[in-house]
């Protein structure tokens, strides 16, 4: 297992280029389950995740066209196209290691007719049912039960039929499950509407790409999704959309460390609530080129020429100012992004407060943060946390995530060393992430746990 030794209280400064996302990539590459015919995706990022979804749909008989030898795909393009309908078991092996591979679910059932998906268990961040995805795929008709740890779903003789689907929960919607909803309805027979539809721009990132392959579905991105079932979807050559939660991060490693960062290839538009929220701390957020065209893709926002690929310097003020924020489904402040606003909260100048109203049992890095120093006090889904004027570097324990980009973030800005242990969580989603830091003049190496040296491992700066 690889850890990160952090020598923090460098101002971080210089270009960083944003990856394509990876929570719309998931559910994008299971959409090959859709056809036949090949499926040209662009600008996919080189994550572990990404890496168990293209082992998951190999052996659910997808192939890819283009395999260098290494398995990777360089330049993030790749094509992959289903060649086997006969396979269809996601085995736990693989869910268990990523909840993603739920989203094969709706695709498979819905052109195979059949599929079975292992139940992904709880996971750091909380229970995570699954009841929403399997009450909307039973709306559209499929018949579901369990086995040994597995959902089986099939298609009745009729095949699936269009319906009226509510996928509101306790917690709101469901993006993976109107993923699954959405992507099983366009081969459905009539019209289906998911009423309560997620409309986080990964979803409608989603719908445009089934569009293109002949779907019919209007409304992405607002609560009712309507889909119009087809026949057959065909092949497609995507790019998918710039990650609005890796934007987010490096705007907040600029913040914790003082920093001026470019980033290109940015999202402003999809994260209209946390540069809210950055703004009101004292962390600024401008278009490199602010135009003024009539170009219907601008920004209304930051002035941005293409709002969803922009080029943005981060800027903050010295002293961060406290903030009272909670998470919320899209358009609110992202629940993936929860963390490392902690981090920097904990170095604000006052009281802040913030409430989990996504996943309310996402903390497991309050307790680490507070060996750096930070003061966060827990109350049910919400912490308030009590600005600091310096972290210190501690060893650390990366529990998912985003809470160890959290921890990395902390220990950009702290004093002395941070060790934080277990970074394969962080390599879920984010691609050479030390590399980046690195060449943005953070002192960042990744060694392996048995070389961290004792004195780090033992006593920490
Ligand atoms: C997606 O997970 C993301 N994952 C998560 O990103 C993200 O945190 C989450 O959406 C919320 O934005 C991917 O896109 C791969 P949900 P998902 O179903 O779809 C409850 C990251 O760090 N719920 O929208 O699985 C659920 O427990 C990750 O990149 C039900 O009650 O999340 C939660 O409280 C982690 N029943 C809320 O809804 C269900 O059937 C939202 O979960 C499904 C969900």
């Amino acid at each position: 297992m690889h850890s990160f030794v952090i020598e923090g209280g460098r101002r971080l400064s210089g270009k960083v280029r944003i990856n394509g996302s990876k929570n719309a990539a998931l559910p994008i590459l299971a959409a090959a389950l859709l056809t036949d015919q090949p499926i040209k995706l662009r600008d996919i990022p080189n994550l572990a995740d990404i890496k168990n979804m293209l082992k998951l749909l190999s052996e659910l008989g997808c192939r890819r066209a283009d395999e260098p030898a290494d398995g990777t795909f360089g330049d993030g393009s790749l094509t992959l196209r289903s060649v086997d309908e006969s396979l269809s078991h996601a085995r736990y092996d693989i869910v268990r290691t990523m909840r993603a591979s739920i989203c094969t679910l709706g695709p498979m059932l819905a052109r195979r007719g059949f599929a079975r998906v292992s139940l992904p268990g709880g996971c750091a961040i909380g229970e995570r049912p699954v009841d929403l995805h399997l009450r909307g795929l039973a709306s559209l008709g499929a018949q579901i039960t369990m086995n040994g740890g597995d959902i089986i779903a099939k298609v009745p003789s009729g095949g699936l039929v269009g319906n009226t689907v509510f996928l509101g929960g306790p917690f709101g919607s469901t993006v993976l499950g109107t993923a699954n909803v959405m992507s099983a309805a366009t081969l459905a027979k009539g019209v289906t509407t998911i009423e309560c539809a997620a409309c986080e721009p990964e979803i409608v990132d989603l719908a445009n790409m089934l569009n293109k392959m002949g779907a019919k579905i209007s409304g992405q991105g607002s609560p009712r999704v309507v889909i119009e079932g087809v026949a057959e979807l065909g092949g497609v050559d995507h790019r998918v959309i710039p990650d609005r939660i890796e934007a987010g991060t490096y705007m907040m490693a600029a913040a914790v460390t003082n920093g001026e960062i470019i980033l290109e290839n940015c999202p402003v538009d999809s994260l209209l609530a946390a540069l809210h929220c950055l703004d009101t701390i004292g962390v600024h957020v401008e278009a490199c080129n602010a135009v003024a065209s009539n170009n219907p893709h601008k920004s209304a926002h930051r002035g941005c020429e293409d709002a969803l690929r922009c080029c943005v310097r981060v800027t903050s003020d010295r002293i961060l100012r406290p903030v009272e924020v909670t998470t919320q489904p899209h358009p609110g402040f992202p629940t993936d992004l929860q963390a490392q606003l902690m981090t920097v909260l904990s170095l604000a100048d006052g009281n802040s407060v913030i409430t989990e109203k996504i996943f309310p049992d996402r903390f497991l890095h309050v307790a680490e943060l507070s060996r750096m120093g930070a003061k966060c006090i827990r109350h049910g889904n919400t912490v308030v946390i009590t600005g600091v004027r310096k972290l210190v570097g501690a060893p650390v324990m990366a529990s998912d995530l985003r809470a160890s980009a959290g921890l990395v973030l902390a220990g950009l800005a702290a004093e002395g060393h941070t060790v934080v242990n277990r970074v394969y969580h962080l390599d879920r989603g984010y691609d050479r992430m030390e590399d980046k830091l690195r060449a943005l003049g953070a002192s960042i190496q990744r060694i392996d746990e048995k070389d961290v040296p004792a004195d780090l491992v033992a006593a920490g700066a």
